[in-house]
């Protein structure tokens, strides 16, 4: 197939902190076994990260830190676009004008926000908006298909009305229908509560772990008092391992936590150390990560303008 038949694959995360074992499965290994099938553009929400990260430092380093992380967990720059979020700032522009075609009821259905209203926090109206955002993100690029984990399906479908609401007010095709990629198997990684794994539930495993913390983290698994399988443990060795071998493992180990847990911890290091290893090669030369953004963007931006000037034009602008 040659470059310009394929059809365009789109995702980010937000740069709000070290990614986790996640953030990996539940995308970014979808992002790299699916680089050669796909015209894919991966980029770091940076913008979207401003919602919760509001520290210079912080958040410029969370950026560069992120854009590390992508190349060490094997995207191929060659044949990836990794780009930063704010380098397009035409996206805000997209999102501006779906704001004005979308009520404020529609987005207070949205989970995030509910969510975040439930625990009673102070919302921005960038936390408020931030499903705009990401249709524009979406849109903007033309995209076929969004891996995502299960948690931002929501958004692919408030992207995907969007792209339908624009066109049907507008009297244009302009957008196409973006499809949202989730692995059934990975679409919610549970943490080690067993709750779905997540930053702000800090019961997390960050994928760049050093081994000491990758022990203490598997110790702290919360296990039930019973005998048995430790349900938790299991599920989050599912990840690193076939069922076959791990159900021989557990029947052998019954009852015996402790070995179960040194288990996991093993092949949880087994799992990182390359990834940590090819990070620290990586994050010797951060003026050439920072360069390939450069680059990226400016070849997205040619893109990014003919599709704001068919969208400033459908609107009358
Ligand atoms: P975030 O850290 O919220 O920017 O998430 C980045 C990506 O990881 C998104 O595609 C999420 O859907 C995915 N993700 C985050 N947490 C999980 C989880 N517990 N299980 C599966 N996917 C997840
Ligand atoms: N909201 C996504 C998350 O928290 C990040 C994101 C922003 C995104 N824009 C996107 C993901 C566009 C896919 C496509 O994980």
């Amino acid at each position: 197939m040659t470059e310009t038949s394929k059809k365009v694959l789109l995702s980010g995360i937000q740069s709000t902190g070290r990614p986790h074992i996640a953030n990996y499965f539940g995308a970014m290994k979808q992002y790299v076994d699916l680089q050669d099938q796909y015209d894919s553009k991966i980029f770091i929400a940076d913008l979207h990260s401003l919602t919760t990260v509001q520290n210079k430092e912080e958040l410029s380093q969370n950026t560069l830190d992120l854009a590390i992380d992508y190349l060490a967990v094997g995207l191929d720059p060659k044949k990836v676009t990794i780009f930063k979020q704010s380098d397009l700032p035409e996206v805000t522009e997209l999102a501006w004008i779906f704001n004005c075609i979308t009520t404020v009821p529609y987005l207070m259905r949205a989970h995030s926000f509910k969510d975040a209203e439930a625990k009673n926090k102070e919302i921005n109206v960038g936390l408020f908006d931030y499903p705009m955002l990401m249709a524009a993100d979406i849109l903007i690029h033309n995209s076929d298909i969004v891996p995502v984990g299960k948690d931002q399906k929501q958004h692919l479908e408030i992207a995907r009305d969007t792209a339908e609401k624009f066109n049907r007010v507008f009297n244009t095709d302009i957008f196409k229908m973006p499809e949202p990629y989730i692995v059934d198997s990975v679409a919610i990684v549970p943490g080690i509560d067993g709750q779905k794994m997540s930053k702000s539930y800090n019961n997390h495993i960050p994928l760049f772990s050093t081994d000491e913390e990758v022990k203490k983290l598997v110790m702290s698994i919360v296990t039930d008092s019973g005998a048995g399988i430790p349900v938790n443990v299991y599920n989050i060795h599912k990840l690193f391992r076939d069922e076959k071998y791990l159900d021989k493992l557990y029947k052998e180990h019954e009852g015996k936590y402790k070995a179960l847990k040194d288990a996991l911890a093993e092949d949880i290091i087994a799992f990182i150390s390359p990834l940590r290893a090819r990070r620290e090669e990586i994050a010797k030369d951060p003026e050439a990560v920072r360069e390939m953004l450069k680059n990226n963007a400016k070849k997205l931006k040619l893109e990014v303008d003919e599709m704001m000037q068919k969208v400033r034009e459908a609107v009358g602008l």
